[in-house]
């Protein structure tokens, strides 16, 4: 590859990777709470079977991909096939009929209307919740259900979608991503680490959404390290007799390869293994976006070779006010642009605003000093090599 952000002097990363395995370790689920957000999904599916015969859950977002880290919280679908025109009227008004289901539950309930589709947040009621005087739950008779049921994982959230959409396809496109190579779970989990202790993790407050994070690490794993980690998936030709579903969905090519067998022998990577250190993908992850990223002008687009793009080519140069299903209105911007794999006209990063794309730049070069400060060999008289 010809960009070149590469070191003038070798580095020993020892030290940055045993700290990066660390993180990595600490903040992954353990296979309790995995077990525990399962039996949670079922126990949800049933209540929204009750409600309406036939309606299952389906599960998205880092529950899916394997990039959860410690309480994480759930993303679920609501997903139905009765033929109802309008699940959101007055009469059928799905979302708030079950919203109600998990208020008569104690669960804290949250219903977002103003986003492009509802959302229904829920969180499971904490002990004390439950038991204080004077609590509703206990004074009308709203707490029967809760006093009925098996008593609820404390403090765990699921966000509920009511349209089905890509997010669930890129979920499992991502997992099947981290299959190919387990440095790529390492670093996106690692990032988003480092991106939530540094306050950059905040879409909603002119920061990048984990997803976002996602997409930054994957293409520098398939476009930019040399020799590749990661192959493209997206590129490698279906076979002929590919089912017309693994192709396209809402009008989006989705097609992407997911024979596991011929992943795990490696030969989707002619140029052979990259053998790079955690440490190290990590520190040059860093360098990359620094120095080498055009964040004015480039487009992240890990479905395209290179994947880079330049904005321009993309149209999106300034941005725009969009429609969302409810009829409200939301902002498209532009400042760090991430296409979505499948939904190539998505711009991932159109939450961050000026500011934000500013402190997310001058943390990842913060960073990048940290770990050549503390992978930067020293020599025989103590002085740093290469001075
Ligand atoms: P954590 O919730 O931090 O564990 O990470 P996550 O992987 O679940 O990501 P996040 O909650 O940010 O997003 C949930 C899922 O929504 C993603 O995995 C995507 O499948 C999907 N998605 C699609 N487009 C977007 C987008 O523009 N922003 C976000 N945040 N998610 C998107
Ligand atoms: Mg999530």
């Amino acid at each position: 590859s010809g960009r070149n952000y590469r070191n003038f002097w070798p580095l020993d990363y020892d030290v940055m990777s045993d700290y990066a395995k660390s993180v990595v370790d600490s903040v992954s689920p353990t296979t309790e709470e995995i077990a525990m957000k399962d039996d949670m999904l079922r126990r949800i599916s049933e209540i929204c079977d009750k409600l309406v015969p036939g309606s299952r859950i389906i599960p998205f977002g880092s529950l899916v991909s394997g990039f959860a880290t410690k309480g994480a919280d759930m993303d679920v679908i609501f997903a139905h096939d009765a033929i109802d025109p309008q699940p959101f009227s007055l009469e059928s008004n799905i979302p708030v009929r079950l919203a109600s289901e998990f208020l008569k539950r104690g669960f804290e309930v949250d219903l977002l209307i103003k986003t492009r589709v509802p959302i229904l947040k829920l969180k499971t009621p904490s002990k004390e919740s439950l038991s204080r005087p004077g609590s509703p739950l206990t004074e009308n008779g709203l707490g029967e259900a809760a006093n009925q049921e098996e008593p609820w994982p404390e403090n765990v959230s699921c966000d509920i979608g009511f349209k089905a959409h890509l997010g669930i396809t890129n979920s499992h496109f991502f997992r099947t991503y981290s299959h190919c190579d387990p440095r790529f779970r390492e670093m996106v989990l690692f990032i988003k680490q480092w991106s939530k202790n540094r306050d950059l993790n905040s879409p909603y407050f002119g920061t990048l959404s984990s997803y976002g994070y996602v997409l930054m690490v994957a293409h520098f794993l398939i476009n930019i390290v040399q020799p590749p980690v990661l192959p493209n998936l997206q590129l490698i030709p279906p076979p002929a007799d590919t089912p017309a579903s693994e192709l396209s969905q809402e009008g989006y090519n989705i097609w992407y390869f997911k024979d596991l067998s011929k992943i795990a022998s490696g030969e989707l990577l002619p140029q052979g293994k990259n053998e790079m250190s955690l440490g190290q993908l990590i520190h040059e992850f860093f360098q990359y976006y620094t120095t080498n990223f055009n964040f004015v002008s480039e487009c992240v687009t890990i479905r395209t070779p290179g994947g880079v793009m330049y904005k321009q080519q993309k149209g999106w140069t300034s941005a725009r006010e969009r429609v969302g299903e409810m009829n409200n209105t939301y902002q498209d911007r532009y400042l760090l642009a991430l296409e979505d794999p499948f939904e190539i006209s998505h711009n991932v990063g159109r939450t961050c605003g000026g500011g934000g794309v500013r402190r997310i730049r001058g943390e990842m070069q913060r960073a990048a000093a940290i770990i050549r400060k503390i992978s930067t060999p020293l020599t025989n008289d103590g002085a740093p090599h290469g001075g």
